[in-house]
């Protein structure tokens, strides 16, 4: 059987990478807006630009700086993306998926994924951290379209247990040791890049979320895709619209990303060491 073209730009971006590295990542961790900071606890071993990958996609919003770090927290050893690229940004969805596939065939068999994310309970204040427990894509493309890549997995891959009940646990008991507030939910995912009107955001709430954002969900489709065993923390920057009578705004996001900075930090590293 011949390789698709995907297929064929994935194992050219490994190659890239097996051109700088031989490092072998237990797990990956994707860093949501504004909690880039958990890159500083790492003992770096080695960082790839995503701008030095040819065909890797690179991100075009401010304040999300992109690439790989390579090395250890805990004595683990991971691959942490710093920036991730999103659908709205107008790459096609099988590139936005590209660096968590790319992560997998590194050899990472666990993957973290991060966010901010509007909260849809007005009791969650900005700064609230929540585990996911799953998600709802009910108006996004599927990274999966087009023609299935065999070499990862299967055409019509089960989605019962994206969010691993082992890893959620591991994510619960790390925040009850450290005495970190945590919340759990349903992340619902909309393209953006236009926040949600509050109509929008009463039909999400009847249709079970709890938070909104505009990353995560296509690449824990991709990662489950492939076997890869996926859990999440989306970090409530702020309330979602019509929640409060605030507008939304970039900067907002930001700072409440800032606030739990400390918090979330403690979080993942010890997430990590007890993988
Ligand atoms: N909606 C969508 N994406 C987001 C939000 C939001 O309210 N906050 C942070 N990312």
């Amino acid at each position: 059987m011949s390789m698709s073209k995907e297929y064929e730009k994935l194992q050219d971006c490994l190659s890239s990478v097996r051109n700088l590295t031989d490092f072998k990542p237990e797990t990956g961790v994707v860093l949501g807006s504004g909690l880039g900071d958990f890159a500083d606890g790492i003992d770096v071993e080695w960082e790839i630009d995503y701008s030095s990958i040819p065909g890797f996609p690179v991100s075009t919003v401010k304040g999300h700086s992109g690439k790989f770090i390579f090395g250890t927290v805990g004595g683990k050893r991971i691959v942490c993306m710093k920036g991730r690229v999103h659908f709205y940004e107008g790459y096609p969805i099988s590139d936005v998926v590209l660096p968590i596939r790319l992560m997998g065939l590194m050899g990472a068999d666990k993957l973290i994924l991060t966010n901010a994310a509007g909260g849809l309970h007005p009791e969650w204040e900005p700064g609230t951290l929540m585990l996911i427990t799953d998600h709802i894509s009910a108006f996004a493309r599927n990274p999966l379209i087009g023609p299935n890549i065999e070499e990862l997995g299967t055409r019509f891959p089960d989605m019962s247990d994206v969010y691993k009940k082992d890893l959620s646990d591991i994510i619960r008991s790390v925040a009850a040791r450290e005495g970190i507030a945590l919340k759990e939910g349903v992340y619902s995912y909309m393209t953006g890049p236009s926040y949600e009107t509050p109509a929008e955001i009463r039909a999400l709430r009847t249709l079970g979320a709890d938070a909104v954002g505009m990353s995560t969900v296509p690449e824990a489709i991709a990662a489950n895709h492939m076997g890869t065993g996926v859990c999440g923390i989306s970090c409530i920057t702020n309330y979602a619209a019509g929640i409060s009578d605030q507008p939304l705004g970039h900067e907002e996001v930001q700072q409440a990303a800032d606030k739990v900075s400390a918090d979330f930090k403690k979080l993942i590293a010890g997430v990590i060491a007890a993988m």
